[in-house]
């Protein structure tokens, strides 16, 4: 059967208190419904139909996937209402997955547990034993232990309430019959709604058995309505990601002090201090050490690296065995070969740098590219920009930059070249030669130093 998967996301999610949709709120730098639509893409859903609410223009906006099939529900009736909307578009012979947009975290294998159960004499729904079930459909089942229906919380008795399996609201469910049930739901209920999970009664009124599949991570269905829980769902997802890594052979100094907001692969001997922040795609080669404070975006770092505390390095690849930091910034579009030194306050942008060079204090280097062997001291400024456009300092192998020395590009420093302290460097340089501007140092004598005047 082709797999078709509907996600519901058209509630308002006014617990947000916030001007953006609730299912664009973010887990590890994603939003949740992206993390949902991930989730079923990796089942090879055939087509994945989201249904969005009034207003919910930025959440088509924040997808851009032809795979995916829109469906407005401009009034939000209920979870059977919603479904409702999408029916006619449904194939009769898929398997359709039902999703919630803001239960980020629902697994892979879970999905697939659920929907093997699937055939044309069974559904399946998946469900958990919760320690308190308040506020969710409990799971009613007969003497013979099969589920027979939902009862909403608002609906339920007290001894309905004392179930502590409740819906999680995820099921699977061949279309011809979905189509049937969803098409009868009634809304005579305390709230007036459409449920769905009026179609589990349907089911077994049809001989349709109501196969209940459980887990026991309450993560992976917890639903997010507030910020509390965004934060805490964010916590339990990262304290997961940390503890993979650290199964992979990853040293990290606290495990509830990473954040990693994409990809992160680490070689052995990998060691990260706290506070660490990765986003997109992060790569870091064997015994690599990752000080403290240290926020990498998209950067590619080799073997024997060591990244000092609060340095930040974006669109940046790093090659092995060189130093950076503390206080480095890299931007993007810089490439350091093996062995270079970045030390602290020097920001490099777009820039490459050759094998062995040091940037070692308080500079700026910026569109350059820097030969091997090259030394530039504290305080060198690349001048790269006039105010309108930006322009290219060369720089050759073993070049000796003088502290405190502006480079105003376009300017080529040759190789071997020395550049005296304090030169402002206007034109090109030759190779192997001092080359310095610095006007000449004269000492005045019998000079008094003033003295303050008395008032
Ligand atoms: C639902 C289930 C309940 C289950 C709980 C699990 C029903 C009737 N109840 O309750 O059994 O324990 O989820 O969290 O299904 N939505 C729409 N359109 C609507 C209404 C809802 O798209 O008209 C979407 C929401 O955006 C959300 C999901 O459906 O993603 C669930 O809706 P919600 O109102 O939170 O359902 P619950 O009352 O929590
Ligand atoms: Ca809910």
């Amino acid at each position: 059967m082709n797999l078709e998967v509907v996600i519901l996301a058209a509630g308002q999610g006014k617990r947000m208190k916030s001007a953006k949709s609730k299912v664009l709120h973010e887990i590890a730098g994603k939003p949740m419904l992206h993390h949902v639509i991930e989730t079923a893409q990796r089942l090879n859903s055939q087509k994945t139909h989201i249904i969005y609410g009034h207003g919910g223009e930025q959440v088509r906006q924040s997808i851009d996937d032809p795979q995916i099939d829109w469906t407005e529900q401009t009034d939000q009736l209920g979870t059977g209402h919603a479904v409702k909307q999408v029916l006619p578009v449904l194939s009769e012979d898929s398997l359709v997955l039902i999703l919630f947009g803001d239960v980020p975290m629902i697994s892979h294998s879970t999905l697939e547990n659920l929907i093997k159960e699937v055939n044309d004499q069974q559904m399946a729904l998946l469900t958990i034993d919760m320690q308190d079930p308040t506020g969710y459909g409990r799971i009613i089942r007969n003497s013979d232990n099969n589920i027979i229906r939902i009862v909403e919380h608002g609906d339920a008795t007290e001894q309905e309430r004392a179930v502590t399996e409740i819906n999680t609201g995820i099921m699977a469910v061949g279309g011809r019959q979905l189509k049937k049930w969803v098409s009868n739901i009634k809304n005579d209920n305390k709230q007036s709604e459409y449920y769905l999970t009026d179609i589990i009664e349907m089911a077994v009124n049809d001989q349709v058995t109501v196969k209940g599949v459980s887990t026991d991570d309450e993560v992976e269905v917890t639903g997010i309505n507030d910020k509390i829980q965004l934060q805490k769902i964010e916590r339990a997802h990262q304290l997961r990601q940390a503890e993979e890594l650290m199964r992979n052979g990853v040293t990290l100094a606290d495990a509830n002090r990473i954040d990693i907001r994409g990809k992160l692969t680490a070689g052995q001997d990998v060691s990260i201090d706290i506070n660490v922040i990765c986003e997109g795609e992060v790569t870091i080669g064997d015994r690599s050490v990752i000080g403290p404070n240290v926020i990498l975006r998209n950067v590619s770092i080799a073997d024997d690296v060591t990244i000092h505390a609060n340095s930040v390095l974006e669109d940046a690849r790093v090659g092995s065995g060189s130093r950076i930091g503390p206080f480095a910034r890299i931007r993007p579009e810089t490439e350091l070969s093996d062995n270079t030194h970045i030390g602290n306050f020097v920001e490099i942008k777009k820039t490459t740098v050759g094998q062995g060079s040091k940037i070692n204090h308080l500079s700026y280097v910026g569109d350059s590219e820097i030969g091997s062997g090259v030394n530039i001291g504290a305080g060198t400024i690349t001048c790269n920009y006039d105010g309108a456009n930006k322009f290219k300092t060369v720089i050759g192998d073993n070049v000796f930059v003088g502290s405190d020395s502006q480079l105003v590009a376009p300017v080529t420093i040759g190789d071997g070249a020395t550049i005296g302290a304090g030169s402002t460097i206007t034109r090109d340089t030759p190779d192997n030669k001092l080359t310095l501007s610095r006007s000449k140092q004269i000492s005045i004598d019998n000079w008094q130093r003033p003295v303050k005047t008395k008032k």
